[in-house]
């Protein structure tokens, strides 16, 4: 990020699976001056922990979580004349100003206005409304992390004009469209500030390796070999009887499954951590429990530290290899750890 451009760390999805309130207050320690979330309720719990930060609410509200983000201070994204319209009355109700970020659906497709002279309209009637504040014009990008693509160009060439007439409205609004992806890739995109998530936890926005990015990744995910068993040739581990074993070989026995965000697609397709080696994973992931190959002769016993995401002695696993097995994006691998995992944070 270039000079006077702020960071606003995107901590929505319990902060993509990482623990939205310790990952805030990391973020903020490292420079962050605004939070984002998608849910009105995100912003409630936030708000508990963070009485003076603003935070962002990025997605649609009905009436009643409108309130509930209204009432956590949090400011507002608004695309129609008939939400600023509800706006406007809930907040002469609560008595608390709405800060109101208009967003321009530049080409997502998603949330936003696609008619840029509608917005700039809109935008107007939020500054002359008594109750509202125009605090900020956005949009987002569709393909931001696929290098090379012209698409970003097009979406930044259909908000930048809009951006501009509205700081002619507000001069004091803030300017945002970057992700992650954009945040690195095309500093045009920065305007005046950014709204990172993927990045600030250490993660790949474009799917491969953090490193690429001077990134780290934040996140492991660990448990432990409950137990370790001999396998006779043809012997089966777990449901469905999907893996047998080819020949005599020990098998380790981990008390984590689906049910904490193992997904079960990872059934003999995934390895595992072990002594600082890489074990692959056999048969089906249960609910509860996962089975891994341990080899013909080993000296893991029961107790030892095992490692589904992270580094242990030289070897590492990313998310990102994990996200590639699933044919999925380290964001759904992350977001997808169950809430019943312990999450504990190291300094
Ligand atoms: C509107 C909006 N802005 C910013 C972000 C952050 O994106 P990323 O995690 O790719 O940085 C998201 C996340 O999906 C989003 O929905």
């Amino acid at each position: 990020m270039g000079e006077g451009i702020e960071l606003c760390a995107v901590v929505k999805a319990n902060g993509y699976g990482h623990g939205a309130a310790t990952c805030a207050a990391a973020a903020m320690r490292g420079g962050a001056t605004m939070l984002a979330v998608a849910a009105a309720d995100e912003a409630e719990e936030l708000r508990l922990h963070f009485p003076h930060v603003p935070l962002l609410v990025m997605g649609a509200l009905t009436e009643a979580e409108l309130r509930t983000a209204l009432t956590a201070r949090a400011e507002i994204a608004v695309w129609r004349e008939g939400f600023r319209a509800v706006c406007w009355t809930m907040a002469d109700e609560l008595r608390v100003p709405a800060r109101v970020h208009v967003k321009l659906d530049s080409g997502m497709g998603r949330l936003g206005e696609r008619d840029p002279a509608k917005l700039i309209e809109l935008a107007r009637a939020c500054a002359a409304d008594d109750h509202l504040e125009l605090a900020g014009v956005w949009t987002h990008f569709a393909t931001a992390d696929e290098p090379g693509d012209e698409y970003l160009d097009e979406q930044l060439a259909t908000f930048a004009p809009v951006a501009e007439a509205l700081r002619e409205i507000s001069p004091g609004l803030t300017v945002h469209a970057a992700n992650s992806a954009a945040t690195l890739r095309e500093p045009a995109t920065h305007f005046d500030m950014v709204r990172c998530g993927i990045a600030i936890y250490g993660l790949d926005p474009f799917h491969r390796d953090p490193a690429d990015h001077g990134l780290e990744p934040a996140l492991e995910l660990r448990s432990y070999v409950a137990d370790v068993k001999r396998f006779e040739r043809g012997a089966s581990a777990g449901y469905g009887r999907r893996w047998r074993a080819p020949s005599e070989t020990w098998v380790g026995v981990l008390p984590i499954g689906y049910g904490d965000g193992v997904r079960r697609g990872l059934s003999n397709n995934a390895e595992v951590l072990v002594g600082g080696r890489r074990y692959p994973l056999v048969g089906t992931i249960s609910m509860d429990n996962i089975t891994i190959d341990l080899g013909a002769e080993t000296d893991v016993e029961p107790g030892a530290p095992a490692v589904l995401i992270g580094a242990q002695g030289g070897e590492r696993i990313l998310a990102e290899e994990v996200a590639g097995r699933l044919d999925t994006i380290n964001y759904e691998v992350t977001c997808g750890i169950s809430a019943r995992v312990p999450r504990e944070w190291a300094e």
